[in-house]
């Protein structure tokens, strides 16, 4: 054991949360160390979540653009192959330049880099296993936790990584399957199932709840299941799977529905699972020092983010709130200027959530079912892409866009954009609840023509008045 320096900073933890936080704390000239076990830095993120996935999305919709879109438009073209073994090799490259990248930055703002494993020694001291083989102890003022999160196993499916797959092991599959079951609608299920749905494996989809994503808006939920039902995905809502067998070089699940009534057995070459993911603190020994979990397995933190252990603050998805890697960076940025002594900002009501499929689903506010729940008076409006004549020349209109807004003032509740580019338009969405806009304050600022975001401004002249196009 050798003991070195005495930090101000040190986050456990590579991920979006803990190396915004490790960037932010040495450009504030705290002393800052980041210890990470995976030997990369980014995290799930950027290793084997956001980044890859998004690869994969972007290759697979330009594959079936080009096989399934172009004749239309009068494009010819022959012979359309997926090289897949060049799809991966892409793929990687993207993941391996962001993450060298982040190690510049480190080098940059003077953060030291720990490759290896952290654990909380006491509430001052973390001992790193490092990977290759030493050990290290350092001492730190404070400590932020931002050890991420796990897939949730599926009792019964153990993850193999080869039959019984976690979304990790779907962005590294050999060759593209001829089958794939998926278990969970959510954000991970849609995207993988549509990467390889594009790619020509007939994929199948179960869901327990009798929605799609049941945290999205019911209206745009049932556009969202039409279209990717059109698309070729089977999807079967309100079904449970009772129980699965991995065969080793296939596998089989025996599905039921929720209400009761036949039971049905799908076999794959692989099976998904993505029903969620909990917070991972193995080998951290935070419960061991003292510091207070939920009954989720979340570290319990206040507004500052600091831990029942004040000097150490946790964020990221090891804590409440939507597993997001922007939700973490900014409650990365927000505990270190607490450290420092400035004033953080993380503002929960304007979160926004993206799924990266085709369309793009995005959403940021409340939904509608939230709503009646919580007994608000709300207007709403509602604009289909259809009649958005950039959507219309860019022959890609399916989709809507729906506002929601409090009954007496027009202030935007919450805003659901299912089209091509939602994830980019939601940018504009977000930054109107951040400032705690009307419906009209969108309505009437001059959007440029012909552009999809026209539609978000008369979605909005809908809740308020009347639209022009529709
Ligand atoms: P993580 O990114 O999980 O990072 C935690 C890091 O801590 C890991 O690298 C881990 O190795 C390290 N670690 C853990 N314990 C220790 C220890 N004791 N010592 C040292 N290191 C340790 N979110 C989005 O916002 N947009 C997306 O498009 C998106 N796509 C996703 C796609 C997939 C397939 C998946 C799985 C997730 C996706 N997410 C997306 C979610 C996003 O990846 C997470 O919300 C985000 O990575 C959480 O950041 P974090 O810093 O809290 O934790
Ligand atoms: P999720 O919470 O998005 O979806 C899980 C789905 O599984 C839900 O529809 C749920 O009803 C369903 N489900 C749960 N138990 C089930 C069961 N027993 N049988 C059938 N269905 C069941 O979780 P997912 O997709 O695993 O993703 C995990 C996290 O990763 C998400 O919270 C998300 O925030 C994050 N993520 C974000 C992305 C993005 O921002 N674009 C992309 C991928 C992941």
């Amino acid at each position: 054991f050798s003991t070195s320096t005495q930090y101000d900073v040190v986050v456990i933890g590579g991920g979006p949360g803990g190396y915004v936080a490790a960037i932010k704390a040495g450009q504030l000239g705290l002393k800052t160390a980041c210890v990470e076990k995976r030997g990369s830095l980014g995290g799930t993120c950027l290793n084997v979540g956001c980044i890859p996935s998004k690869a994969l999305l972007n290759i697979s919709q330009k594959y079936y653009d080009a096989s399934k879109h172009y004749k239309e438009l009068g494009i010819e073209v022959e012979g359309v192959k997926m090289n897949w073994a060049q799809a991966q090799t892409k793929k990687a490259e993207t993941v391996t330049g962001l993450t060298r990248g982040i190690e510049s930055l480190f080098k940059k703002n003077k953060v030291d880099y720990f490759v290896g494993t952290g654990r909380l020694n006491d509430k001052n001291t973390i001992g790193i296993n490092l990977n290759n083989g030493t050990q290290q102890v350092i001492n730190s003022k404070n400590i932020i936790i931002a050890t991420g999160s796990e897939p949730t196993p599926f009792p019964g499916l153990n993850f193999d990584e080869k039959v019984i797959i976690s979304s990790t092991g779907a962005l590294s599959l050999p060759q593209i399957p001829k089958k794939l079951i998926v278990i969970g609608a959510g954000v991970i299920g849609l995207e993988m199932g549509s990467v390889y749905q594009r790619l020509g494996t007939q994929v199948t989809v179960i869901e327990f709840a009798d929605q799609i994503c049941p945290f999205l808006d019911t209206d745009v939920a049932k556009a969202f299941q039409q279209s990717l039902k059109k698309q070729g995905l089977q999807i079967l809502t309100g079904h449970k799977v009772v129980s699965g067998q991995n065969f080793g070089t296939h596998g089989s699940v025996v599905v039921e529905p929720v209400k009761g009534g036949p039971s049905q057995t799908f076999e794959a070459d692989h099976i998904l699972v993505s029903t969620g993911r909990r917070p991972y603190v193995d080998g951290l020994n935070a419960k061991e020092i003292g510091i207070e979990f939920d009954n989720k397995n979340r570290i319990i933190t206040n507004s500052h983010l600091q831990t029942n252990i004040p000097n150490i603050y946790a964020i990221g998805d090891v804590i409440p709130g939507p597993m997001l890697a922007h939700k973490g960076e900014e409650e990365g940025i927000a505990a270190v200027e607490y450290i420092a002594g400035k004033g953080g900002h993380v503002n929960y009501d304007a979160i926004p959530s993206v799924i990266y499929t085709h369309p793009e689903v995005a959403w940021v506010g409340k939904t509608e079912q939230e709503l009646k729940a919580a007994n608000i008076k709300y207007n709403k409006g509602s604009f289909p892409m259809l009649a958005n004549s950039r959507a219309k020349a860019n022959n890609d209109y399916d989709g809507l866009i729906k506002i929601l807004t409090e009954k007496d003032t027009d202030k935007l509740l919450g805003v659901h954009i299912m089209n091509a580019q939602a994830g980019e338009l939601i940018g504009e969405a977000t930054l109107a609840v951040e400032y705690g806009a009307a419906a009209e304050d969108i309505g009437r600022t001059c959007h440029a023509h012909p552009t999809i975001s026209e539609a978000l401004k008369e979605a909005c002249m809908a809740a308020y008045d009347k639209p022009i196009h529709f």
